[in-house]
């Protein structure tokens, strides 16, 4: 197993007193468990909020959770003796990419970690590298400001590539860039998994991405886990309320016989989270238990947290 989770939460304080000690906390991320195989695709879909990027940004040293356990190759995260193995790919290219450095001084930067001092050396790393994402050797000169938003992702990807990673996180890869370049971004992440033999963690809103691409699927749901499996068995036959909620505003994958679950409402504050279960002010078969308690995760040839089940 590449990567063990258990019990993950992350809370942000978001209320402090006038020593500028936190008083309120908004808890993002939790009790989320998961395991990734090496070299396979692991999805996480989710609304907006629901703790996608948070879970991205824990994994990749950006933030340290509250609490709970992540294990790297066996070992705790943080005792990984590859920093870098982990890296990750941000929705928007023009926030991650330094706008006053050239793209060959962003994607040489990684090579100094390697320690590879000899400067041909790096050089020629380098443009191996871009010419892998399908980029040019004129684009080195050039500002991230001059190049088109697939060009950029492309420069993001490279710079990633070029310290060697094991695991991509790539948070909502195509979704700032025109449809008609994301298809390209997408079969060329797909090319480098297999080249590279790379572990992808994918955050995606769009479920026809998911349904091609991944072997394994988590829904989450202001902050916790709904359902989990294999991608197949998810998409072809979800349990839980919500998948078929998210399923159903999927034009094909079978809407007819989901459109009674299609959502209604709004999700609501993750300060204030329903009593019981979080979804149920949205769910339409919500009956007297689940406003009582929470529901527990319980395996159904997949996980899924629902009293429906329990
Ligand atoms: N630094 C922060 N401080 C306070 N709250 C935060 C912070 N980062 C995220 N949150 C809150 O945590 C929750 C989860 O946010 P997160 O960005 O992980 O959601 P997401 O699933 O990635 O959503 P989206 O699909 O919109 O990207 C949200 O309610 C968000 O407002
Ligand atoms: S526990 Fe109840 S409210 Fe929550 S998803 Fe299941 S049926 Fe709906
Ligand atoms: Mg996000």
């Amino acid at each position: 197993m590449l990567l063990k989770v258990e019990n993950l939460c992350k809370d942000f304080p978001v209320e402090f007193n006038v020593f500028g000690k936190p008083i309120r906390f908004l808890r993002a991320v939790q009790e989320v468990s998961f395991e990734v195989e090496q070299g396979s695709v692991f999805s996480i879909v989710g609304e907006s909020g629901s703790g996608k990027s948070t879970i991205a940004r824990v994994l990749s040293g950006i933030y340290k959770p509250s609490s709970g356990r992540i294990l790297y190759r066996n070992e705790p995260l943080e005792n990984r003796k590859r920093s870098f193995d982990i890296q990750m790919i941000f929705q928007d290219p023009d926030s991650s990419l330094d706008p006053r450095k050239t793209v060959a001084f962003i994607v040489e930067e990684g090579l100094h970690i390697h320690g590879i001092k000899d400067r041909r050396e790096r050089k020629e790393l380098v443009l191996e590298t871009i010419k892998s994402v399908g980029l040019t050797e004129d684009v080195l000169k050039k500002f991230p400001h001059q190049l088109s938003g697939g060009q950029k992702q492309r420069v993001a990807i490279a710079r990633s590539l070029v310290l060697k990673p094991r695991l991509l996180i790539l948070d909502e890869p195509t979704s700032a860039l025109d449809v008609s370049v994301q298809a390209q971004i997408l079969n060329l992440l797909m090319e480098i998994r297999e080249i590279h033999q790379l572990t992808y963690i994918l955050i995606t809103h769009d479920l026809k991405i998911v349904n091609h691409l991944s072997d394994q699927i988590m829904v989450m749901y202001l902050g916790q886990v709904m359902e989990m499996g294999e991608t197949e068995q998810v998409m072809q036959d979800p349990l839980h309320p919500y998948t078929k909620g998210l399923l159903a505003s999927v034009p094909k994958v079978d809407s007819d016989n989901l459109s009674k679950f299609s959502m209604t409402g709004e999700i609501s504050s993750p300060l204030n989270p329903p009593k019981g279960c979080v979804f149920r002010t949205r769910c339409p078969l919500a009956f007297d238990k689940c406003q009582e308690r929470p529901p527990l995760i319980v395996h159904r040839n997949r996980k899924v947290r629902c009293h429906l089940y329990g």
